[in-house]
């Protein structure tokens, strides 16, 4: 069968869904392929490009359509590309079956599958098919570099012969896929971060990626993300209240603000008011991300950049993936070869439309003449969510911080209680025990000591260079055993001969072990 690629035909729109690269996989799951001229040029694909990858480029949209059983393009098709479709062909596609109900059923009527890439389940089966999770990617990381360029100072802080420059100050909203990657981006470019999210599950997400979780003093229900499918719901008003004025306190503190927060099926919820933005510094800088759904901020307008009496500027675009579009073509072409991969079991060209299958049947809207929209939950999650109840509860970085030094103390505690009850034997054994006895008692108690806290103290990846060391100090023991291995006593011949023994086994054992590791980093 032949897959084929139209022109995108929504203004502005620079991405492709088929790129020479991911032709060429198509075509070893049996495809032919086909584009429409010019259809690449604008991500920096050109037609000559595609024929060198053996994909046929035909003149017209109506040429493409008339060709391909199977049609992969970007965004939701307009009313003009719905007319074109016929029965029996795919159509995979963003497509917001939800939004898009009167496109949903035009398409059914024309008696076309619909595969919408944006309704692929977020289970991690179906990450590498999960094209909202790569534009978000791509969005978050291009809001950073947006607002960097909008923002007239460093990210760093730099101490130079010209003054000192303080790092800037970011707060990312939202620490989805967009969010992670915003932080991730502006702690590498050298900013202060610091992030929120509803679910305080990601917090230490956040914080391993470089950025401070900013903490409500809010007792709430933790928002588990398993129920919704990795997604936040509402939150209570009295939880909104707090949250709105956390920002208020760190508002004016706060050079760029990057809004990510959003709620599957809902407008986005106003998160930073105008009174915040009254309070920001002039030449800060505010990306609002959720601008497409209403925007996080009041005051954003989609798809512009103002600028606030105060001089704060607010940007609104939506259109962060096609600004990159070479990286969004290949990343979201690798999401469709990925669907076809799963929808080609055989690998022959042939798709098997498997209604079973929990991402196929979550991503069909249209099938055989009926609509499919909305899917049943995919079974896998209720597996998730069943195993998560016999798991320990998850901790959140905060209760995992008090853990921590409550832990430190028992630790303490139990140390001191140790030494007080070593120093009160030691002291009961020194009344009846003679003078040259103690001397070498209490060095061994010590020696004692002094390895237990050693060993115990050791993080157990460190373990293994450990045993180096251990090596050493057991060959000097062996030279204490072999001394006294002549003895007259053979209790002292005894106790040598099981020290040689042992000894043995550490050293030889411990250099073969440590040889056989030291094997696993070399490259062959
Ligand atoms: P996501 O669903 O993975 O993340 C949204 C995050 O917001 C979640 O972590 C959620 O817990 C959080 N959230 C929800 N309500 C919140 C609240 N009241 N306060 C704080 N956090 C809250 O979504 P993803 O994929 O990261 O996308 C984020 C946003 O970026 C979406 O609005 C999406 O439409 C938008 N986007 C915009 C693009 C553009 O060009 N402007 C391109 C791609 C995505």
């Amino acid at each position: 069968m032949k897959i084929g690629t139209p022109k995108e035909i929504f203004a502005g729109e620079d991405r492709v869904a088929m790129t020479p690269a991911s032709a060429q996989d198509l075509k070893k799951l049996g495809y032919d392929c086909v584009i429409e001229t010019g259809a690449g040029v604008a991500a920096g694909f050109t037609d000559q490009s595609y024929k060198d990858a053996g994909v046929e480029v035909v003149k017209t949209a109506a040429a493409l359509y008339k060709a391909a059983d199977i049609i992969a393009k970007v965004r939701p098709p307009e009313d003009v590309e719905v007319k074109r479709l016929r029965e029996g062909q795919t159509l995979i596609s963003f497509f917001y079956p939800a939004q898009n109900k009167d496109l949903m059923e035009a398409a059914n009527a024309k008696g076309a599958t619909v595969i919408a890439m944006d309704m692929v389940p977020r289970i991690s089966r179906a990450q590498k098919m999960d094209a909202l999770s790569s534009m978000a990617n791509i969005a978050g990381y291009r809001a950073v570099i947006e607002a960097g360029n909008n923002f007239g100072r460093f990210f760093t802080g730099q101490i130079t012969a010209a003054g000192k420059v303080p790092p800037a100050k970011v707060l990312v909203v939202g620490a989805g896929v967009a969010g992670l990657a915003a932080i991730g981006t502006a702690t590498s470019l050298g900013a202060i971060t610091y992030a929120f999210d509803v679910r305080p599950e990601v917090a230490e997400q956040v914080e391993s990626m470089g950025a401070q979780f900013v903490f409500l003093d809010f007792k709430e229900e933790q928002q588990d993300g398993a129920k919704t499918g990795g997604y936040a719901s509402v939150s209570s008003p009295e939880f909104a209240a707090a949250q709105l004025a956390k920002f208020r306190e760190i508002a004016p503190d706060m050079d760029i603000v990057i809004t990510t927060a959003l709620i599957p099926g809902r407008d986005a919820p106003e998160l930073w008011t105008p009174d915040m933005v009254a309070a920001m510094k002039p030449g800060s800088v505010i990306i609002d991300l959720a601008a497409e759904r209403g925007g996080n901020c009041k005051l954003t307008v989609k798809d512009e950049k103002i600028v606030t009496d105060n001089g704060v500027i607010i940007i609104g675009y939506t259109d962060y993936p096609s600004r990159m579009a070479a990286q969004a073509s290949t990343l979201y072409s690798t999401n469709i070869r990925h669907m076809m991969t799963d929808l080609t079991p055989a690998k022959d060209g042939v798709p098997v439309h498997n209604m079973e299958d929990d991402v196929i049947r979550g991503a069909t809207a249209t099938h055989q003449g009926a609509i499919t929209f909305p899917p049943p939950p995919p079974k896998i999650n209720a597996i998730a969510q069943v195993a998560k109840k016999n798991q320990p509860k998850e901790l959140t970085a905060e209760e995992k911080r008090a853990k921590e030094t409550a832990d430190f103390k028992a630790q303490t505690r139990n140390q001191v209680t140790l030494l007080t009850v070593g120093a009160v034997l030691l002291l009961g054994v020194g009344l009846v025990a003679p003078a040259s006895f103690m001397q070498h008692f209490i060095v061994f108690v010590l020696a004692v000591f002094v390895g237990f806290q050693v060993i115990w103290g050791v993080a157990h990846s460190l373990h293994t260079p450990l045993m180096a060391v251990t090596n050493a100090i057991s060959s000097i023991i062996i030279l204490g055993a072999l001394t006294q291995i002549g003895s007259g006593s053979w209790l002292v011949v005894v106790l040598a001969a099981l020290a040689v023994f042992m000894t043995g086994i550490n050293i030889f054992g411990g250099f073969l072990v440590t040889r056989r590791m030291l094997a696993m980093f070399q490259k062959s």
